[in-house]
């Protein structure tokens, strides 16, 4: 069964810059393996991280599906949606990339949840390795469309705020049991000091600090000019330190 990962915390932390990080040292680090990456987050970006372009997201096709004048005459509703479903798989070399999209309507993440999963499940089994960048809300994640979870990180930036709510995360997650196995925290955009002066705040969280990810002048300018996180130096700091917390994660063995 695929090792599955989950990125979540609130919106600008950082977890897609963690998780394109993440999934660059994957592919660096265990050769061969095969990948999928899934953008849960409605704000959907991973794909330009990653240098993935992406056509339509799983909540465009099934809106799509909606339109009883979309399904070919004699085919059925749920097959129709089964094989929409593999349209939406983005194929590369290294990564494949599904795009969760945006909630449709009033908000509502309206999909045929079970379908859904069982869609998720299926084809999560072709893979060794499935990585999800979540969206804020963890909607993904409660609902099951993301059947389970080994390793977590939470993201948060280097303010009080942003602790107090990977704090509010770790709640939430505690509060579904079984889905998520093992969760740790990662602050992002540290400098010198940051984490001395969240130390109380960390402590308040119950979660277990796998490490910072420094403020990286070289992120900054990768995403100013739009180039790809994916194509970092080895040397980058933020490449250097998510490497480090991938070993003590335990990731690559
Ligand atoms: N280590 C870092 N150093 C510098 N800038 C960073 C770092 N991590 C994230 N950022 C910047 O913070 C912003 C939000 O990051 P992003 O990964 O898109 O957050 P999220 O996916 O949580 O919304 C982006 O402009 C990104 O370039
Ligand atoms: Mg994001």
């Amino acid at each position: 069964m695929a090792n599955y990962v989950a990125v979540a915390g609130k919106g600008g932390v950082g977890k897609t810059t963690f998780t394109a990080l993440l999934l660059r040292q994957m592919v660096h680090r265990k050769k061969g393996i095969s990948i999928l990456a899934v953008d849960a987050d409605p704000n959907a970006n991973l794909d330009e991280a990653l240098g993935l372009t992406v056509t339509t997201t799983i909540s465009e096709l099934l809106e799509e599906s909606k339109n009883p004048k979309a399904i070919p005459p004699g085919m059925a509703k749920n097959i129709f949606i089964e094989y929409k479903l593999q349209q939406s798989l983005v194929e590369s070399k290294d990564i494949d990339l599904l795009v969760m999209g945006g909630p449709q309507g009033a908000g509502c993440y309206c999909y045929p949840n079970d379908l859904l999963r069982k869609h998720i499940e299926s084809i999560g089994e072709n893979y060794d390795f499935v990585a999800v960048d979540s969206e804020a809300g963890l909607e993904h994640i409660s609902r099951r469309t993301i059947p389970h979870i080994d390793e977590m990180f939470v993201i948060s930036d280097s303010s009080a705020r942003g602790i107090r709510s990977a704090g509010r995360v770790h709640d939430l997650i505690r509060g579904l049991k079984s889905a998520v196995n093992t969760i740790y925290l990662v602050v992002t955009k540290t400098t010198e000091g940051s984490i001395e002066s969240l130390s109380e705040e960390i402590e308040r969280t119950g979660l277990t600090l796998i490490g910072d990810i420094p403020l990286d002048p070289l992120v900054v300018e990768y995403d100013l000019a739009g180039k790809p996180l994916f194509d970092l130096p080895d040397d980058a700091v933020s490449v250097k330190a998510v490497e480090s917390i991938l070993n003590r994660a335990g990731i690559f063995n």
